[in-house]
C-alpha cells in the first residue's frame, strides 16, 4: 500500500501472544520501558501494539470508541503520549465486524466493531496518536469480496485522517481455513498469511489452527512475489522467548522471519528475557537483513520437503542466504554463490549467528542441526540481474 509507511517491515511488540485479554495500562507502560531499557527500541522495535480487549464494550453517547475505564483509566490518548515520549509508536487492535475475537468467544462482553463507523473511528485513532492499526476480520461470515470492500473502507478512512498509520489486516475467517486468498498489497501494509501462530515448532496442522513455526514457513515461502516496500506477508507475531521451542528452533524462527521480510513483532514478556532470547531478538545481522531497504522477501532457490535454501537480495548487492534444515537430523545443506544470484569467483560469507567471516570461491555450505537455520550474508563479486538468474525477482511494484 502506497501510504508512505512500512517501506520496510515494521518492528515492535504486541500484547496478544503473552497476555491475551490480561492487559492494562501499567503492563503496557512496563513493556514500553523494558523495550527501551533492553536496547530493543534502538535496534528498531518501535511499534507497541495493544491487541484485543483494550476497549470499553460500549461506545460513548456520541458513538465514539472508548478505552476500558478499568484497564486503561488514563485513557488511550495518554497511553499514546507515554509511548511517543519514549520514542516509541502506538498500535491498537480493532475489528471491522460486529465483535472482536474475544467478544465472539464470549471472553469479553459487548460489540464494538468499526463497520459503519469507519470514518469516526479512524479519526478517533488519529486523535489518540495511533500509528499502527491491526484490523482483524474475526468472523465466520463474509465472502472474499466482502472482505476486500470492508478492509478497503478502513484503508480509505485512515488515509482521510492525514496521519501516517501502518495498516495491518488479518483477512482470515474464523479459524476455518487459512492462506491468503489474494494479494492484499493494494489494501494494506501487512496481511496475515495463516491462522494464529503458537509457540511450537510443528502442531501437525498443515494449514489450520493453530500454526507451528514450520507450518507457517511452508505457507509463506511461496508468497514472495507479494512482498515489497509498503506491503508484506505477515506470518504472525514472534514466539521467541515464550518457551515451547528449543533455542535452535527459536533461532530458526527469527532467522526465517528476517529472511521472509516479515514484521518483527515480539510477543514475549520483554521485562524478563533470558540472555538466549535477547541474543536472538537483538541479532543485528538478522535485523539488518530484515530491514534492508530493497524490502524483498527471500525466494526459495532449491530444496525439498526437509531442506530449503532461501536467498534474499539486499540493497548493497549482497545476498543473504538461509540454509534451513526441516528434517529431524543434522544435515549438510549446500548451494552456490551463482545459484543465489552472485557473479564472480571470490566471495565473503558472514555468519549471521557468530559474525565470523570466511572466504569462498563459490560454495556455500553448512552442517545444520535438526530444525536449525544457518544464515550467511554473501558479499563480493557482482550481482546478477534478477530476471536473468531465474532465482531472484525484484519486488512487485506499486506498493
Ligand atoms: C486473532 C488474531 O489472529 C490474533 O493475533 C489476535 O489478534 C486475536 N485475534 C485477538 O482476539
Amino acid at each position: 500500500l502506497a501510504n508512505g509507511v512500512a517501506r520496510v517491515p515494521p518492528m515492535g511488540w504486541n500484547s496478544w501472544n503473552s497476555f491475551g485479554c490480561n492487559i492494562n495500562e501499567t503492563l503496557i507502560r512496563q513493556m514500553a520501558d523494558a523495550i527501551v531499557a533492553s536496547g530493543m527500541r534502538d535496534l528498531g522495535y518501535q511499534y507497541v501494539v495493544v491487541d484485543d480487549c483494550w476497549f470499553n464494550p460500549n461506545r460513548d453517547s456520541a458513538g465514539n470508541l472508548q478505552g476500558d475505564p478499568t484497564r486503561f483509566p488514563s485513557g488511550m490518548r495518554a497511553l499514546g503520549d507515554y509511548l511517543h515520549a519514549r520514542g516509541l509508536k502506538f498500535g491498537l487492535y480493532q475489528v471491522p465486524v460486529d465483535r472482536t475475537c474475544a467478544q465472539y468467544f464470549g471472553v469479553y462482553p459487548g460489540a464494538t466493531g468499526s463497520q459503519g463507523h469507519e470514518a469516526q473511528d479512524a479519526r478517533q485513532f488519529a486523535a489518540w496518536g495511533v500509528d499502527y492499526l491491526k484490523y482483524d476480520w474475526c468472523s465466520p461470515n463474509g465472502t472474499i469480496q466482502d472482505q476486500v470492500a470492508t478492509f478497503a473502507r478502513m484503508r480509505d478512512a485512515l488515509a482521510a485522517t492525514g496521519r501516517p498509520i501502518v495498516y495491518s489486516i488479518n483477512p482470515n475467517s474464523i479459524h476455518a481455513k487459512t492462506g491468503p486468498q489474494r494479494n492484499w498489497g493494494d489494501v494494506a501494509n501487512l496481511w496475515r498469511t495463516t491462522e494464529d501462530i503458537t509457540n511450537a515448532w510443528d502442531t501437525g496442522q498443515a494449514n489450520g489452527y493453530p500454526m507451528g513455526i514450520q507450518n507457517i514457513v511452508n505457507v509463506t515461502v511461496p508468497l514472495a512475489d507479494y512482498a515489497g516496500p509498503g506491503g508484506f506477508n505477515d506470518p504472525d507475531m514472534l514466539e521467541v522467548g515464550r518457551g515451547g521451542m528449543s533455542d535452535t528452533e527459536m533461532r530458526s524462527h527469527f532467522a526465517l522471519w528476517a529472511m521472509l521480510a516479515a514484521p518483527l513483532i515480539a510477543g514475549n514478556d520483554v521485562r524478563s528475557m533470558t540472555s538466549a532470547t535477547q541474543a536472538i531478538l537483538k541479532n543485528q545481522d538478522l535485523i539488518a537483513i530484515n530491514q534492508d531497504p530493497l524490502a524483498l522477501q527471500a525466494r526459495q532457490v532449491s530444496g525439498d520437503s526437509s531442506r530449503r535454501v532461501l536467498a534474499k537480495r539486499l540493497a548493497n548487492g549482497d545476498v543473504a542466504v538461509a540454509l534451513f534444515n526441516q528434517s529431524g537430523a543434522t544435515t549438510t545443506i549446500a548451494t552456490s554463490a551463482a545459484a543465489i544470484g552472485k557473479t564472480g569467483s571470490s566471495f565473503t560469507l558472514r555468519d549471521a549467528w557468530t559474525g565470523a567471516t570466511t572466504s569462498t570461491t563459490g560454495a556455500v555450505t553448512a552442517t545444520v542441526p535438526a530444525h536449525g537455520t544457518a544464515v550467511y550474508r554473501v558479499s563480493g563479486g557482482g550481482t546478477a540481474p534478477p530476471a536473468s538468474t531465474g532465482t531472484l525477482v525484484s519486488a512487485a511494484s506499486g506498493r
